[in-house]
């Protein structure tokens, strides 16, 4: 009846040098003791404090690991150094010392991104030394053989977790999926703690790794028809409101349910809540039936999805907005893949982005040099738009020059980049996204 049983693991352990609840293996040990070099000692010190705090009796094992240490002027600013190697020793392993850093030891990715796309950058308005000095920190980065990925979707560019695969991932929209559909295992990682299972290949055994914390609490049900992404997406806002940091297991969905449908749900839900794992029994990939992600419990609650919630989630996520006129449009939040972009390229066929609007795509960078090859960006350009890659306004706080009220189909982004940055946001469909992108008014 229970869900994936994943790691047992009887290798001797002892205590570790804190004397907290966390045991290390002799491994463990010599990275902690020193005997390994000042940076693993570092790094290890950092997982058993936070493994401690976090109740956690043991390390476990980890081979995919995404973090965000891209470095630019905000972070040397705050430190008074441009050295890669500084920022990266005080910022990511929360040290006073200038550490020898050592190669990763684990598969290891940029994931949450940087404020910069690498061909774009000028026009995002950055200064030419704060593109030189975001290039400086990937050079360091790659030269500890951290891939640069710069997504927060590295499934959509193969970084692809297996069921069961213990990982340790940081970005909000990602965990949910990868712990979701795919049956992998993370807790929402920090940009210390990553860096620190970077070198080492260990993050602290708690949370989500475990089994027993795995099982749903509440049951959900709609009372609607939740298809397009559009109810997707505006459905996992709804149900984040409700559930706060729960799990929900969804009954009556009929599969298959479109991979980017899931994505925005996941990118919702840890938006207006922090759920990090949902079950959809037949369409993710844990539970099998209600019961079964309920491991034969009763449910804390029974929560309908009606459609005066999903009114109430459109109201509220279009409240920032005075008015109608657009000037900017946003797709891509979480990073859009290919066929996201190469609807938005059919949208705009034959037809041209009102001027003074900016209209801008984001994606993984690799999937920009496929689209490119596909034809997706010339026909985006000949309409008046670009396709962005590395960065997004929200992550990397910029709007284009002047911008008041933008348009997206991200329930994410227009959470997050009104407060942020002090526009006004519009939500709704791709299809919305684009006429307004064409017009220049948003018509609900
Ligand atoms: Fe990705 Fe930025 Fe959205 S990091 S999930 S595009 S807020």
């Amino acid at each position: 009846m229970t869900l994936d049983h994943v790691s047992e693991d009887s290798t001797p352990r002892r205590t570790s040098p804190r004397g907290g609840s966390v045991q290390l293996t002799d491994e463990e040990w010599s990275m902690a003791d020193g005997s390994e070099g000042d940076a693993l000692a570092a790094a290890m010190d950092l997982l058993i404090r936070y493994g401690d705090i976090l109740g956690a009796e043991r390390l476990v094992k980890t081979n995919n690991v995404c973090g965000a240490f891209i470095f630019g002027p905000r972070h040397s600013k705050v430190l008074e150094t441009t050295d890669p190697v500084t920022l990266f020793s005080e910022w990511a392993l929360d040290s006073r010392e200038r550490l020898s850093v050592p190669p990763v030891r684990a598969h290891s990715c940029v994931q949450l991104i940087g404020p910069r796309d690498h061909q774009n950058w000028k026009l995002q308005s950055l200064s030419d030394a704060t593109n030189k000095e975001i290039t400086n920190s990937e050079d360091y980065l790659s030269s500890l053989g951290v891939s640069i990925l710069n997504t927060c979707t590295p499934y959509h560019v193969g970084n692809v977790p297996t069921r069961g695969e213990h990982c340790a991932w940081m970005e909000s929209s990602a965990v949910p999926y990868i712990n979701s559909v795919l049956g992998a295992r993370t807790n929402t990682e920090g940009r210390e703690s990553t860096a620190a299972a970077m070198l080492t290949a260990r993050i602290p055994y708690t949370g989500l790794h475990l089994t027993e914390n795995r099982h749903a609490t509440h049951l959900v049900r709609t009372d609607i028809p939740v298809n397009s992404i559009f109810e997707w997406s505006a459905f996992g806002y709804w149900l984040g409101w409700h559930l706060r940091d729960q799990i929900p297991v969804i009954d009556g969905i009929r599969g298959p349910v479109d991979p980017i449908a899931l994505k925005q749900f996941g990118a919702s839900v840890n938006s207006s809540g922090d759920v990090e794992l949902f079950h959809i029994p037949g369409v993710t990939a844990e539970a099998t039936s209600v019961e079964h992600a309920l491991n034969g419990r009763a449910p804390e609650t029974e929560l309908v999805f009606t459609r005066r919630d999903l009114d109430a989630v459109v109201e509220h996520l279009n409240s920032t907005a005075t008015g109608d006129e657009i000037d900017f449009v946003m797709i891509g939040c979480p990073h859009a893949n290919l066929a996201q972009i190469r609807d938005v390229a059919r949208l705009l066929e034959g037809r041209k982005i009102k001027d003074g609007m900016t209209f801008w795509v984001f994606t993984p960078s690799a999937l920009r040099e496929v689209a490119r090859r596909s034809g997706w960006v010339d026909m985006i350009e000949r309409a008046g738009g670009r396709v962005m890659a590395d960065t997004c306004p929200a992550i990397g706080q910029f709007v284009p020059p002047g911008a008041k009220r933008f348009a997206t189909d991200s329930a994410k982004q227009v959470h997050y980049l009104p407060p942020i940055m002090g526009v006004e946001g519009r939500f709704g469909d791709t299809a919305a996204c684009v006429e307004a992108a064409i017009t220049g008014r948003w018509v609900a």
